[in-house]
């Protein structure tokens, strides 16, 4: 197989790591993290040193947003979009991270949320103080039809309608998530070149690419139709229970994205990313790479995190992937983010995970070994579960908790609890200082933390450092063809990836049981261990022995 492409990209071959800046790390000490806390923790995340003995080797940072904010909705609400919330430092703080990032050969990814502002936004003030003043189209505004109490049945994500009334302007503006996350009018001109330049703003800056916010709702039906009720569906209340045809995915979206696309090519070297936000169609997943590939270079959907932790299901979703992505795009794959619950506590549950430790480096294996840019959330490496014991006065997640209907999804902040530093006080968090962070840490921080988990060879962070390195030194790990060889998977998966001069197989077996890998019609070459749970990596493996339980392995076939 000849490289796709003559060389890849760094968002193709590289491993983005997400930090949700609030509780990384805690650097001017006031409880909440920054920007400075995370410039101290670069030399963890990849020193620049192939070898090092403490870095995860990451390629690229992720940052969830980290512009000024009322942080109504923690960021995800922006109220100027050029600068950096006084929260997180300042744009002279950010210029050195980038500068610091980029020496230890890191990437920054920026988290662009443009489908919405904040209600603090000067934009809608101004929009919505009248009917007549410049911006005053900016925003979705509506009034009912008479005798209509609102304008249509759109919902809000986070649960109830998602129209908002306004006196000012005695009439509705629209809003997919919380009231005060307005969506903007992207039919406007004006809005579209506002945005474009400041995406021009930050990659002057030298940022090397987005994160596109909820980047399938930018349009929505000029005509405010209502969107038809799922058959059966009986609560109007629920975002869930409509076919999103006119609030959601329009085809629309897809012109945006080829503009914002557009402006990165003017640049070298960026990558758009996009969290598509879509119902877990498949055809969504492939649509927005763009016909011409001219959309995203990276499309995040939530079919992998969401499938079960068995064997058959997951694999279908990788097969999926590959049927489906054209050979000329690219596919992508996360377990956790700061949505949803993280994967060691979303999977805990299943009958057949005994361990969470032999969980995580099989699902580490998973992630780091299929054919795709793999996105890893922080605190994963460490094997982070969630903190489900906040109090209720301690909640942060305004956005959903003051939603307060009864179809609200739950809080978020369970899987966004402070880093796991080490195991001082608070974890480390405000480096050594006691000062209560803004969420309280996972009461398993005395055992499970950076420093400890450096210590012990068997960790789950040891074994994330080097799956990332035989990751980085493996061609057919980072762009060989994905091949499965075993076509009914019940308790193991066993695959290939192959290019012409490496072939690597990786066995997973997520159970107790110790399936035959002679089930693997694969004939008796010598196999070397790259790594592997149960075996010193350098081992000849002959293919014929039984998978041992719950054994992760990663074999190099022998020229
Ligand atoms: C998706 C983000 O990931 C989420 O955290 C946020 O609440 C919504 N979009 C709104 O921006």
């Amino acid at each position: 197989m000849v490289k796709p492409s003559q060389s890849l990209k760094w968002w193709q071959e590289g491993v983005i790591y997400q930090i949700y800046p609030l509780t990384y790390a805690d650097g001017n000490q006031d409880g909440t993290g920054d920007l400075r806390g995370i410039i101290r923790r670069l030399d963890y995340l990849n020193d620049g040193d192939p070898d090092s003995a403490t870095s995860l080797g990451i390629d690229a940072i992720w940052l969830s947003p980290i512009n000024t904010s009322p942080m109504v909705d923690n960021g995800y609400d922006i109220a100027d979009y050029k600068d950096i919330c006084p929260t997180f430092g300042s744009l002279e703080d950010f210029d050195e991270l980038l500068e610091k990032a980029h020496q230890r050969g890191i990437r920054i990814i920026l988290d662009l949320v443009i489908n919405h502002t904040s209600n603090q936004h000067p934009w809608f003030l101004e929009s919505s103080a009248s009917h007549e003043n410049p911006k005053a189209d900016w925003y979705l505004w509506q009034t009912p039809f008479a005798g209509q109490k609102l304008p249509n049945n759109w919902q809000s994500y986070f649960g109830g309608t998602g129209w908002k009334y306004c006196e000012a302007r005695d009439q509705f503006y629209f809003h997919t998530f919380n009231e005060n996350q307005p969506d903007l009018n992207w039919h406007n001109p004006d809005v579209r070149a506002a945005i474009y330049d400041i995406i021009r703003f930050w990659l002057d800056r030298g940022v090397d690419g987005f994160r596109l916010d909820a980047s399938s709702v930018y349009s929505k039906d000029p005509y405010f139709r209502d969107n038809p009720l799922k058959y059966e569906a009986t609560d109007r209340n629920n975002y869930n229970n409509y076919h999103h045809l006119y609030d959601k995915n329009l085809p629309e979206t897809h012109r945006i994205i080829r503009e914002i696309r557009a402006v990165l090519e003017e640049y070298d070297d960026r990558a758009l990313i996009g969290e598509t936000f879509i119902d877990n169609r498949l055809y969504d997943s492939v649509i927005f790479h763009g016909v011409d590939q001219d959309e995203l270079h990276l499309a995040i959907t939530f079919e992998f995190p969401f499938s079960p932790w068995y064997p058959g299901y997951l694999q279908r979703e990788i097969e999926k992937n590959e049927i489906t992505i054209q050979p000329s795009a690219w596919p992508c794959y996360f377990l956790d983010n700061h949505d949803i619950p993280r994967h060691l506590s979303r999977w805990i549950d299943c009958s057949l995970c005994v361990d969470s430790e032999a969980i995580a480096k099989a699902a580490a294996t998973l992630l780091l070994t299929v054919r795709g840019t793999p996105l890893l959330y922080y605190g994963q490496e460490l094997g982070m579960v969630d903190n489900t014991d906040i109090p209720e006065e301690k909640l942060q997640d305004r956005a959903v908790v003051q939603s307060e209907t009864e179809e609200t999804p739950d809080s978020r902040d369970g899987a966004r609890t402070p880093m796991q530093w080490d195991g001082g006080s608070h974890a480390g968090f405000s480096f050594g200082q006691d000062i209560e962070p803004w969420l309280p840490v996972h009461a398993n921080y005395p055992e499970l933390n950076v420093q400890t988990a450096l210590q012990n060879p068997d960790s789950i962070l040891n074994f994330y450092r080097r799956l990332l390195r035989v990751r980085k030194q493996s061609e057919a790990l980072r762009w060989g063809k994905w091949r499965t060889l075993v076509h009914y998977p019940h308790e193991h998966m066993v695959y290939l990836r192959e290019t012409k001069t490496e072939t690597v197989l990786v066995a997973i077996n997520f159970s107790y049981e110790q399936p035959f890998k002679r089930d693997v019609t694969i004939d008796g070459e010598s196999w070397t261990v790259l790594l592997s749970t149960h075996y010193e990596a350098g081992k000849l493996i002959d293919l014929a022995d039984n998978l041992q339980a719950f054994e992760v392995s990663i074999l190099q076939k022998s020229r």
